[in-house]
Parts: structure tokens; C-alpha cells; sequence
């Protein structure tokens, strides 16, 4: 057996191999509710041997989405079409689900990105953030949250994980990276409030860590709950990687049972340099210093990466993004490629190179 391919549990949550599809907005929702483009994407994922999936970013709020064609799910009809496309991947396969909450901040309102993903301008809605200051060139300024904002953002999550719960995914991951609200707590660059929530790194840490265990109060124990956070922004005065690892094991002691590291803007035009599995190292001190589940992320497409960097203990599971996209076979085929006997779907059986030997090498790709 393989590192990447042998079993692993985070609470009830058993992973038949280490390997989840990153979430990954689609921006072809109706009204937030998902439609044909969602069943065939995550229909083709659900039995891609992939052990899990986690439903793109998905709003809890209608000022929460990044555009108008992000999923929603804070009304009754988005928690229906959601519990349709969740059943509809259960009739499917035994990929475990799960969803992302989030809330977009300073990153909304905008065209989708084969509009450009700028601003939506005056066609947009408005924005609501730590401080009054845009993401950047072209984007709304935010209001800076006030009380009233507060109350009303967490209990948007709660209620979003409770519609989750009703759905009946198996996890929950919430949305603390990328320069979306909460991340943009965290970020000093981001966050420039002087009252209880800005200032010192238990100040900005104080609103996500709310929102946190608000959704975990609404979130079954046992049944994992998880987040999504910036290693580190990679600007001068930003957050840093030691913040980071002081953020992780405060949300450990809310409750939250998983961690992935990932990186992302939280300033525009920040220049991320991604090679090969470079958050690596960051997940697997995060890993180390929490004792947390830890799912790593970022260029890790190729397979022999991957089962390294879980039989090193870099981290515990393996998030695939953009690779998922081109190929949602990608887990079937680093099972070949690890020489796995690959979980491949019964109606496909006849064509998998158990079926036809010497297809290994006859089929590209394989
Ligand atoms: C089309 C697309 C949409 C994305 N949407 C989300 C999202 O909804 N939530 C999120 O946390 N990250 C999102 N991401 C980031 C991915 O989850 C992942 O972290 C990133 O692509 C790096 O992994 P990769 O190198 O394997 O692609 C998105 C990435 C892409 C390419």
C-alpha cells in the first residue's frame, strides 16, 4: 500500500485514500442555486477515485458572494438545489462531501472571470469589511463592519451550517483565506481597525475565531469541521507564518478539526511564487505544532509529490485543484501510477488496464 492510498479518518469521517478535490468556484450558479454545469463537474469528480470533495466556495450571505454566479446557501431554495446536487453525487459514488461557507468581503461584487473579475461597479452591491479601504484598483470601497455587521455575519455562518448539516454533507470547511472577510481579519494589510477587532493578532483573530465556533456549535461533534487559511501573505507587513501557526491552534481549541494551508491575495497584485508543492513545508509545520489533521495544497499535481509528501508526514491529506479541472480522473490515474489498484467506476471496468493488459502503456496519459 501507498501513503497517498492508504485509509485515514478525521473524526466520522473515513477517507479511503488521502486525496480531496480543492474547492473551486465555478461561477454558474442561478441565484446561488447550482444547475447542469454543477451535476457534470462534480459528477465527473465524484468518480474520480478521489476519497473527498469539498462544494466550492458557496455564500452565506447575498453581500457574501464573490459574483453573481457564486452558490449561495441562505435560503430555502439554494439549500434545496444544494440537497439535489448532494444526493445526486451519493447516487453516484462514495466520494465524502463537503462544503465551503464564505463570506467574500472586499473581494465581491465582481464580474466573473471570463468577464475580466473586476468590479461590478455601480451594477454591484456593496461591501462590507474590517476597514474602509478596496482590494484594489477598480474595486468598491468597503464599509467598515459595525456592530450590527457582526452579529449579523455570524449568525449568516451559523445558519449556513445548519442548512450544510441539513444537505447532509459530511464536512464542513469554512473560508478563512484568500482576502475573502474573514482572512481579511487576520491580515494587518487588511485589517487596520483599532478597536477589538484590529490591532493585535488577538484582536484580528477575535471575529473569525467567533464565526468558527458559532458554525461549530450548529456542527455535529465528531462529524469534522475545517479551515481553510493563508499560510502567510507574502508581503512586508503582512501576516506571518508565525501568526498563522498561532491562528491555527486557537482554532483548534474552538473546535476546528482540520486545517488546510493554502495561499492566495489578500492585497491586490501580491506575487505568490508557486512552484511544485510550495506550501509543503508550511503545512507541515502547521501539522506539526497543532497535532491538527492537515490537508495540504498548491501545484501538487503530480502523484509521486503527493505520496511523498504523506509518507514524509508533510501533512495528512492532499488537496488537487487546477489538475482536477483538466483531468477529474487525476486520483484514478496516480493510482496506476503508483501501482495502486485503482478504484476505478464499475462502468468503466472494462476499459481499466487490470481488464486490458499492457493498456498501461497503450493509453496516454497512464
Ligand atoms: C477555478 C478555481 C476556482 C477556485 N475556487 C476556490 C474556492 O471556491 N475556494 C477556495 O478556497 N479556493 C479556490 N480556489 C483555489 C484552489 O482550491 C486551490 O487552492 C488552488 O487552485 C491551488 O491548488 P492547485 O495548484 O492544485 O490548483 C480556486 C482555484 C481555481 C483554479
Amino acid at each position: 500500500m501507498t501513503a497517498l492510498f492508504s485509509p485515514f479518518e478525521i473524526g466520522s469521517l473515513a477517507l479511503d485514500n488521502r486525496i480531496f478535490v480543492a474547492p473551486m468556484c465555478q461561477y454558474s450558479a442561478s441565484g446561488g442555486v447550482p444547475g447542469s454545469w454543477h451535476l457534470q463537474h462534480y459528477g465527473a469528480l465524484a468518480v474520480g477515485g478521489a476519497a473527498a470533495m469539498s462544494i466550492e466556495a458557496t455564500a452565506v450571505s447575498v453581500e457574501g458572494r464573490i459574483t453573481d454566479g457564486c452558490l449561495g446557501l441562505y435560503n430555502d431554495v439554494q439549500e434545496q438545489g444544494l440537497a439535489g446536487l448532494v444526493q445526486h453525487l451519493r447516487r453516484l459514488s462514495s466520494i465524502r462531501v463537503g462544503l465551503q461557507l464564505t463570506h467574500a468581503g472586499r473581494k465581491g461584487s465582481c464580474h466573473a472571470p471570463w468577464d475580466g473579475g473586476g468590479g461590478l461597479g455601480t451594477e454591484g452591491w456593496p461591501l462590507i469589511a474590517p476597514s474602509a479601504i478596496a482590494f484594489g484598483q477598480g474595486r468598491a470601497v468597503p464599509k467598515a463592519m459595525e456592530a450590527p455587521d457582526f452579529k449579523r455575519v455570524a449568525e449568516a455562518f451559523a445558519v449556513g451550517a445548519r442548512r450544510a448539516l441539513r444537505i447532509g454533507v459530511d464536512y464542513l470547511e469554512l473560508h478563512l483565506a484568500h482576502g475573502y472577510l474573514l482572512s481579511s481579519f487576520l491580515s494587518p494589510l487588511s485589517n487596520r481597525r483599532d478597536d477589538a477587532y484590529g490591532g493585535s493578532l488577538s484582536r484580528r483573530m477575535r471575529f473569525p475565531l467567533e464565526v468558527a465556533a458559532r458554525a461549530r456549535a450548529e456542527w455535529p461533534a465528531g462529524r469534522p469541521m475545517g479551515v481553510r487559511i493563508n499560510c502567510h501573505d507574502w508581503l512586508d507587513g503582512g501576516l506571518s507564518f508565525d501568526d498563522t501557526l498561532h491562528i491555527c491552534a486557537a482554532l483548534k481549541d474552538v473546535g476546528v478539526d482540520f486545517i488546510c494551508v493554502s495561499a492566495g491575495a489578500v492585497v491586490e497584485g501580491v506575487r505568490i511564487p508557486a512552484e511544485p508543492g510550495y506550501l509543503l513545508d508550511y503545512a507541515a509545520r502547521v501539522r506539526k505544532a497543532t497535532g491538527l489533521a492537515t490537508r495540504a495544497v498548491g501545484l501538487i499535481h503530480q502523484p509521486q509529490l503527493a505520496e511523498r509528501a504523506i509518507a514524509q508526514g508533510q501533512a495528512d491529506c492532499v488537496a488537487i485543484g487546477r489538475a482536477m479541472l483538466f483531468d477529474p480522473r487525476w486520483a484514478l490515474k496516480a493510482a496506476i501510477s503508483l501501482g495502486v489498484q485503482a478504484a476505478f467506476p464499475r462502468q468503466y471496468g472494462l476499459g481499466s488496464p487490470r481488464s486490458w493488459p499492457g493498456a498501461a502503456a497503450a493509453l496516454p496519459g497512464y
